[in-house]
């Protein structure tokens, strides 16, 4: 079954807690009257028990946007999935971008979509590649080295608990978005690559395009082929913006 789109905010190191609070209501209100996609926030660990209480008895998802790869240790200001599970989040990004310009290897990031998985989170792995890899026509090596990484931690079972996110960096907080053609030819490559791994189980997980998505690109970037959801930064910071990504994409489509 194909599953609804999916409208994410990634709060990055954004909010504090009345502020976090505050949005956090008005997505749930949103959530609550548009019900056609699914709806997932990702604020930051301090926000985590904040927005767990703001979102009480909403159907919204509440993520982490990292975690450590290792079950537990000596790693300063780090967090393991099984911490951010314990703080009540059902859900993680992996391998967002900001997390590998920081020092992120493929092989920690597909550790950390493990670690993830194994901590009964609903994952995320984030991949794209940078503008010169576009530049030099690598896009699609580079997206092929990233899944290569996260596919040798997973196995079929684990695509029910899967989604990929693909954010070219170019696109990323830089008001510059892929055209909807462009995100389509990603798409389809991850697909491709999905289904040549699992066969027809390669088409469980969403596929979702992130990068300077806002209110007014969001419905033709959800229109384009194979564009399971958004991965929203800035225009998921204020309730107002939220929900008309939500609206566009209940009306657009799944709803
Ligand atoms: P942006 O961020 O929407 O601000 O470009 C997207 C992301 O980093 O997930």
């Amino acid at each position: 079954m194909t599953r609804p789109i999916l409208v994410a905010g990634n709060w990055k190191m954004h909010l504090l807690a009345d502020e976090a609070d505050a949005l956090a209501i008005e997505v749930a209100l949103a959530a609550g009257e548009l019900t056609g996609p699914d709806v997932a926030v990702f604020p930051s660990a301090t926000l985590i028990g904040t927005v767990r209480a703001a979102l009480d008895e909403s159907r919204v998802t509440l993520g982490a946007q990292a975690c450590h790869e290792a079950a537990k240790g000596a790693h300063t200001g780090e967090t393991s999935a099984a911490m951010v599970a314990d703080a009540g989040c059902t859900a993680m990004l992996a391998g967002h971008s900001e997390r590998r310009a920081a020092g992120a290897t493929d092989e920690q990031v597909g550790l950390r979509v493990r670690a993830g998985l194994d901590a009964g989170l609903r994952v995320i792995a984030c991949l794209g590649e940078q503008l010169a890899d576009r530049e030099a026509e690598a896009t699609n090596a580079v997206l092929d080295r990233q899944l290569t990484a996260i596919l040798a931690e997973i196995d079929e079972s684990d695509l029910a608990s899967l989604d990929l996110a693909y954010e070219p960096v170019w696109a990323i907080g830089t008001g510059r978005t892929a055209t909807p053609e462009i995100a389509s030819e990603a798409h389809r490559h991850l697909r491709a690559r999905m289904v040549e791994k699992f066969g027809e189980s390669g088409n469980e997980p969403r596929i979702l395009y992130g990068g300077s998505v806002k209110p007014a690109n969001v419905s033709e970037l959800l229109a384009a082929p194979g564009v399971g959801g958004v991965l929203v930064g800035g225009a998921s910071l204020d309730g107002a913006s939220f929900r008309a990504l939500i609206e566009a994409a209940h009306t657009g489509r799944g709803s």
